[in-house]
């Protein structure tokens, strides 16, 4: 989300500065809502920090250029906490003395408790956000020794974050930790370095080291020191970069969008973050409509475009079985114009990635005016989608770059199961003692996305074996069925290959004519628990179309023997709570279509007559 540089030298000269913004360019892409600097300089750390691109930052540091320096600390920000302004972005001062800054990537959880204590102890707050917090603890637990101090601080944090340190009383060293949000170390010669990813820092060494979760970094012009949030020492893992600094822009990976489908399990883990509270109820602080209008909710309907809305079709499934509220998913397009049925008990819910897609924002601003509650799901800070809503859920998947959709989606999906257990949870009922339960299923899911793409060559073969194909179909029954649509939407617009997603019961009242010897036909198998029998009908829809010369890849569940007879490949996932699946068997999808397009030597990112963000209609 954001991005962190850290850099320490043994000369006080215009380096530090210069290593530091240079970083922080590169980095630009993790977020770009305000960038700011601190610099130990003498007996105080002078700091710059403004809102917009860096550009605004750059600009404020000619204007008002900050005195020579060997330590520094950069961030360039996306906004969580407290809005994309000069005073929430960072660094931020803790204590009063003007003598340590903090930078922070991620979220803490627990802000809330520990800034009413701070208030109650009289600090005053320059900010709206939780970094700043973390800032004036560290100033009250700094007693001589900025790492003790962290050691103490860290402790008492929840959430994820990677923080970076500075305090002019040492002013050869910057203290950084980590928890759930990257952080790595370069090594140089006389000099040290920390940063979100390599990029940082590639331009000047490309020897690096790795830091592991719950760790304290000390960096010195001579040493690093690595050890555990108990205090005691560990040894960082040393590794050679072998990209250049232009790849690392992407994070290593040759394409925006390979490295967003490797961001997923954090896209998910980021916006399920704070969302609970310590018994494990959901607490949607954010959703500024009251608790009475939410309970009075008759009838929630979700607009949306392309990715965004398939998204809310797995919402659909989830939202009704969790709250029995009747749920429709129209295309924000077509709302306006089919004389929707909406009252002031109707819930309309957008989903939007860029929160500026023309549709969508049209379709909330006819839904107001027909007296609905508005509520946007989004992963763009203050875009007008949101800011036309009354309320907003923001998806915390990071800046999405790739002009397919891919991190984004599976938060969305995320935010509005979310949205749907909050609901379950509010209104009482049948399933809201579920709610808790389900929640602690979902937070398994990162890892189990993790393990996904950690077994994908077989998907990757399939995909180079299918460059020449000339049409794909995908099935899917039930939350599956969004999932075969989207399956087909990503090979489509990244491998320009005919392709069409079909519920699997469908398939008898026409689309099975398509078939004949060798068609490829994706199918997404719901988990042999899942209920109603659906897992047996899917199995026996694969027999169909095998029986018909289809060439069956078959996405199912670890330990699902049943497909093995009818599937010519089969692709496995873990085993998950039914309607949460979809988090998982999208995954295999994405990457084969991301490999057939590389394989056709076409342009991942940015595929022909596609734009990222659709502000016309
Ligand atoms: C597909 C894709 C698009 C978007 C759609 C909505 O990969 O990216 O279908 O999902 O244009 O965009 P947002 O979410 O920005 O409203």
């Amino acid at each position: 989300m954001c991005g962190i540089v850290g850099y320490v030298g043994s000369k006080v000269d215009e380096r530090a500065e210069a290593v530091v913004m240079e970083g922080l360019a590169r980095l630009e892409y993790r977020g770009y809502d305000s960038a700011g600097i601190a610099l130990v300089t003498g007996d105080h750390v002078s700091t710059a920090k403004k809102a917009g691109k860096l550009a605004n930052l750059r600009a404020e540091l000619e204007n008002h250029p900050l005195p020579a320096s060997a330590t520094g600390i950069g961030h360039t920000r996306w906004a969580t906490h407290g809005g994309p302004t000069d005073a929430n972005a960072h660094p931020h001062r803790g204590g009063t003395d003007g003598k340590l800054a903090l930078i922070h990537n991620g979220i803490i959880e627990n802000f809330h408790p520990l800034r009413a204590q701070l208030l109650e102890d009289g600090v005053e707050f320059a900010s709206e956000t939780d970094t700043e917090v973390v800032a004036h603890l560290l100033a009250k637990a700094y007693a001589g020794d900025l790492k003790a101090a962290m050691l103490e601080v860290v402790n008492r944090l929840e959430g994820a974050f990677t923080l970076l340190a500075v305090h002019a009383d040492s002013p050869n060293q910057v203290v950084a930790a980590r928890r759930n949000s990257p952080l790595v170390i370069g090594l140089g010669e006389g000099e040290n370095f920390l940063g979100s990813d390599v990029a940082a820092f590639i331009g000047y060494t490309k020897e690096a080291m790795e830091v592991d979760q719950d760790q304290v970094v000390v960096i010195t012009p001579e040493a690093v020191e690595v050890c555990n949030f108990d205090g005691s020492a560990a040894q960082g893992k040393t590794f050679h970069v072998d990209w250049d600094a232009a790849s690392a822009e992407k994070g290593g990976y040759d394409t925006f969008m390979e490295k967003e489908i490797f961001d997923q399990p954090d896209a998910v883990r980021d916006t399920l973050l704070g969302r609970t509270d310590e018994a494990g109820r959901l607490t949607l602080d954010e959703i500024r409509i009251s608790e009475e209008d939410l309970k009075a909710i008759d009838r929630i309907t979700i607009v949306a475009c392309g990715t965004a809305a398939y998204a809310g079709m797995v919402a659909k499934y989830a939202i009704e079985h969790w709250t029995r509220i009747p749920v429709e998913v129209s295309l924000a397009h077509e709302f306006r114009y089919c004389d929707p049925i909406v009252s002031e008990r109707t819930l309309v819910v957008s989903i939007s990635q860029s929160g500026e897609t023309m549709d969508t924002l049209m379709a909330v601003k006819h839904a107001k005016e027909l007296g609905a509650r508005t509520l946007s799901i989004c992963n763009t800070h203050g875009a007008t989608i949101p800011r036309e809503s009354d309320a907003v859920l923001y998806t915390h998947a990071g800046p999405e770059i790739a002009v397919a959709s891919t991190k984004a989606f599976l938060a969305q999906i995320t935010a509005c199961y979310i949205l749907g257990l909050y609901l379950a949870q509010l209104r009482g009922g049948t399933y809201a003692d579920d709610a808790a339960k389900v929640m602690g299923e979902l937070q398994e899911m990162p890892a189990k996305i993790e393990e996904v793409l950690g077994h994908l060559e077989r998907t990757r073969e399939i995909a180079r074996f299918m460059a020449d194909t000339r049409s794909v179909l995908f099935l899917g029954r039930n939350v599956g069925y969004p999932i075969a649509m989207e399956g087909a939407l990503k090979l489509k617009e990244l491998a320009y290959i005919h392709a069409e997603g079909f519920a699997a019961g469908e398939l008898k009242h026409g689309p099975i004519a398509l078939i004949d010897a060798g068609q490829p036909v994706f199918i997404v198998v719901p988990g042999p628990d899942t209920p109603h029998g659906l897992h047996g009908k899917v199995v026996s829809n694969i027999q169909e179309i095998r029986a018909r010369g289809a060439r069956t890849l078959v996405i199912a569940e670890e330990g699902d023997e049943a497909v093995v007879p009818f599937a010519d490949e089969v692709i496995r996932i873990p085993k998950s709570a039914p309607l949460l699946a979809p988090l998982l068997a999208i995954v295999p999808l994405q990457v084969f279509s991301l490999e057939l397009s590389t394989a056709k030597g076409l342009d991942v990112d940015q595929p022909r007559n596609l734009a990222k963000s659709v502000t016309v209609e």
